[in-house]
């Protein structure tokens, strides 16, 4: 019979502590699942005396992740404390260094260091699953990594940060302003007390380098991605784009392109009727493209305590019943970091929203602007007229390439015609 696989959590927080519960009260289903048994054997955290709401007795505590992570009395270490660095890294690394199977949903340090890390896994013959770091409840790794590992993938994009997508989504239904929609989810636990890294974009970038990775076979190159958040986006843009046909989301896309991939996040025009359009609230949704399979798309709960440990358990469970898959789908020694495109060199139609002071000639300089850099206007809206007074100014452009478009913004602010920066919006065709 297979010995019992003793599992050690590192972090007892929002998902580490589900995670323990679950352990703890669906023992047996998991155990048939396992088809071996699973024990909560070590648990540790920043706080002993903490009541978690879960049952400690007979698990083993350590005061600190690397002394759990090389200990005898664990098989397989779950890193669910968070952060690129310390404790998190030394811990991950010193549990592989000691042949032990790892399960995380950190997505920042896989995003910074997970070809290293995936290479120490390789070299002992070691799981590194990192499921819910990327699209929480949706078994998105799994998908690309495994269901559609015949294809080559061209363009994997979606919705992969659910504040984000919760903010967008009020602000649309409420007509309210961002900072107070904010606040809200906030409040309703929706977002963090320091919301940065959701709202700036960068949680989706940690997410979005780690798809691409598995996606296209190369190393996760957090640095070559071109980051936007939605902080500028204000209720009149969510209207307009609506006239447009259009809603409002952050995008992860990354594409393979002739040089390389491109890899960008940032608010989009997603067209109505489109699959990513209709995903509403803290939902996340993924699309990949793919030679042979053609579009599929994946939705689900991007995060919250039960979406994540279903991944994490379904996770430990990979690891029970004994089949071990390169980390990124390919194996370590073959992730090269990708050539980059630029931003630059990106090419696509464009939302660009001017607050004016509504005055005669204010719209020919900045027609002429975008015609010097051969941007050619698709349509514009100019919805209310306030003589002397700031108003927006909406125009639609056509493809064009966005180093183009960038010095067309910079030539108008330039010009004076502006009374605050210029919101451009990258309009989707999918
Ligand atoms: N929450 C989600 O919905 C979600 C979704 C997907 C992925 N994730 C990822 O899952 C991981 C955990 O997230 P979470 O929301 O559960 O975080 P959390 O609620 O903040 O919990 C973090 C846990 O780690 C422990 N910890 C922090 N620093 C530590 C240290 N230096 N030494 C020992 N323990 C330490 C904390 O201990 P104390 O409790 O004693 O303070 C706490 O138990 C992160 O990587 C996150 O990105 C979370």
């Amino acid at each position: 019979m297979t010995a019992p696989l003793k599992i050690g959590i590192a972090g007892l927080g929002t998902v580490g502590a589900n995670v323990a519960r679950l352990l703890i009260e669906q023992s047996a289903a998991l155990n048939v699942r396992a088809g071996r048994k699973l024990t909560f054997a070590g648990a540790t955290a920043r706080d002993k005396r903490k009541d978690r709401g879960v049952d400690l007795s007979g698990v083993e505590w350590f005061a600190d992740p690397v002394a759990m992570a090389k200990s005898p009395a664990i098989d397989v270490f779950v890193e669910l404390m968070g952060g690129e660095g310390d404790p998190a890294k030394a811990a991950v690394e010193a549990a592989l260094a000691a042949g032990k199977p790892v399960v995380t949903a950190n997505k920042a340090l896989l995003a910074h260091h997970g070809a290293k890390l995936a290479a120490a896994a390789e070299a002992k013959g070691l799981a590194l699953n990192f499921e819910a770091a990327v699209a929480g409840g949706i078994p998105i790794i799994k998908s690309v990594r495994e269901g559609l590992a015949a294809n080559r993938l061209e363009r994997v994009y979606g919705i992969l940060n659910g504040t984000c997508n919760y903010i967008l989504t009020t602000m649309e239904s409420s007509g309210r302003a961002f900072g107070d929609v904010l606040a809200e989810a906030q409040k309703l636990g929706y977002a963090e007390a320091d919301p940065t890294f959701d709202i700036g974009g960068m949680d989706t970038a940690h997410k979005l380098c780690l798809l691409a990775a598995v996606a296209f076979g190369n190393a996760p190159a957090l640095d070559g991605i071109h980051v936007e958040g939605i902080e500028r986006i204000t209720p009149h843009d969510i209207v307009f784009a609506r006239e447009f046909g259009y809603r409002i989301k952050l995008l992860g896309v990354a594409t393979r392109s002739d040089g390389g991939i491109e890899q960008r996040v940032h608010p989009a025009m997603v067209p109505l009727g489109t699959p990513l359009a209709d995903v509403d609230g803290v939902y996340n949704a993924v699309v990949a493209e793919g030679d042979l399979v053609g579009k599929s798309v994946y939705e689900g709960r991007g995060a919250g305590a039960g979406p994540t440990a279903s991944a994490v358990l379904a996770d430990i469970l990979d690891i029970a019943r004994g089949p071990r898959l390169p980390t990124f789908g390919a194996p370590a020694a073959s992730l090269k970091r990708p050539a980059i495109t630029p931003m630059g060199d990106h090419q696509g139609a464009c939302y660009l929203r001017f607050t004016v002071i509504d005055r005669p000639g204010v719209i020919a300089v900045i027609s002429r602007c975008l015609a010097d850099q051969a941007v050619s206007i698709e349509s514009m809206l100019q919805r209310s007229r306030a003589p002397g007074e700031a108003v927006p100014v909406v125009f639609i452009t056509h493809e064009a390439r966005e180093a183009a478009l960038t010095r067309a913004i910079k030539a108008i602010v330039t010009a004076g015609v502006v009374a605050e920066e210029p919101c451009m919006i990258r309009m989707e065709r999918f």
